[in-house]
């Protein structure tokens, strides 16, 4: 099976360091030929070699299966990437935030299945080729039953090398669980921040008052899209936040390096899915919004794929 892992990045490496015995290429923008991983999940650090793919080359070779690990504003250059080198094949989305398949609609592409992952890696450096991540935890990945036929030799071939867990749900199961880290990351991502403070930290901080109101607006929509919830989701919240105490989430890390963050997939979505159910959703609109100030002040346009400016919505 020849499986082409798109991005180079912490979920990409980890990927790729489990995946080793199906040797997949890693295909990203600039050269990677090394990947090593340290931390806690990994006592001896790990060197790899990894074969890599330019994604700007001109021809692809035949691919089988696609693991897209980038953070969401790149989706149109992944659609892009699909419809000229892989438009029938199957991928696999392993990326936070929802509303992936509607970014990638206008692009031919292949069957789409979400991965809901779990785990926590960070790039700590990276040097010419050669690239050093911090695997903090290996926390199982939820895919979909209907991806199982693609799935299940890599699921047992990371079971094996990384002895990390991947677990099938049916397909309404999962979405019920990309809800639930859905709630969780637009608490914990913008709170973290706009405040600047590691996950253990956030939850004493005033601001963390949105917390409530951010996960009764995102409970409230979930329901509207007939989405079962379990109850106390802000306990959970505030639960996940202190386990993790120690980790910076994956928003506050891309405002370190002034890079798009995927507010849009995450805080954007639920307000727009809000609209559809003329359901108001103003803590999550504020929290939206600030974010993308913040990234305008740092020169982006934002990273928004919705098409829908905030200040322009009506409820
Ligand atoms: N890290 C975690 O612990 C974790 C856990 C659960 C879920 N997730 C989710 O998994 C997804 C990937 O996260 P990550 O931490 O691996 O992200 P990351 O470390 O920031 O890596 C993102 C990768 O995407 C590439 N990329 C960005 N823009 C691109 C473009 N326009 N064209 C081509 N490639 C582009 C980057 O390229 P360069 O290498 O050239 O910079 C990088 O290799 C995100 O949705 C994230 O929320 C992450």
């Amino acid at each position: 099976m020849n499986i082409a892992i798109l991005g180079a990045g912490g979920v990409a490496a980890a990927l790729a360091w489990a995946l080793e015995p199906l040797s997949p290429t890693v295909v990203s923008r600039s050269a990677v030929h090394r990947i090593q991983l340290s931390g806690p999940v990994v006592p001896q650090p790990v060197v790899r070699t990894v074969r890599w793919h330019p994604w700007d080359a001109p021809a692809s070779p035949r691919w089988d299966l696609l693991l897209v690990a980038v953070k969401c504003p790149a989706l149109p250059a992944v659609g892009e990437w699909m419809e000229r080198h892989a438009p029938e094949v199957p991928a696999l989305l392993w990326m936070n935030g929802m509303g992936q398949e509607a970014a990638l609609a206008r692009f031919r592409h292949g069957p789409l299945f979400p991965v809901v992952a779990t785990l926590a890696v960070r790039e700590l450096e990276r040097g010419a080729d050669r690239r050093h991540f911090q695997l903090n935890s290996l926390g199982a990945s939820f895919l979909p039953q209907s991806a199982a036929p693609w799935v299940k030799p890599l699921a047992e071939t990371a079971e094996r090398t990384a002895a990390w867990p991947w677990v099938m749900l049916a397909d309404a199961k999962l979405v019920e669980r990309r809800w639930i880290k859905l709630i969780q990351n637009s608490v914990i991502n913008p709170l973290t921040a706009l405040t600047g403070l590691l996950n253990g930290a956030v939850t004493d901080h005033p601001l963390f008052s949105l917390a409530s109101p951010l996960v009764g607006e995102a409970e409230a929509v979930a329901r509207a899209e007939g989405v079962p919830l379990p109850a106390g989701m802000l306990s959970e919240v505030k639960a996940l936040a202190r386990a993790t105490a120690h980790n910076a989430s994956s928003m506050l890390q891309d405002v370190w390096r002034r890079h798009p963050t995927e507010i849009d997939s995450i805080n954007g979505f639920i307000v727009r899915c809000g609209l559809r159910h003329r359901i108001a959703c103003p803590t999550q609109r504020v929290v939206w919004r600030l974010v993308r100030q913040w990234e305008a002040s740092w020169g982006f346009e934002a990273g928004n794929q919705s098409g829908v400016e905030p200040e322009r919505e009506r409820t």
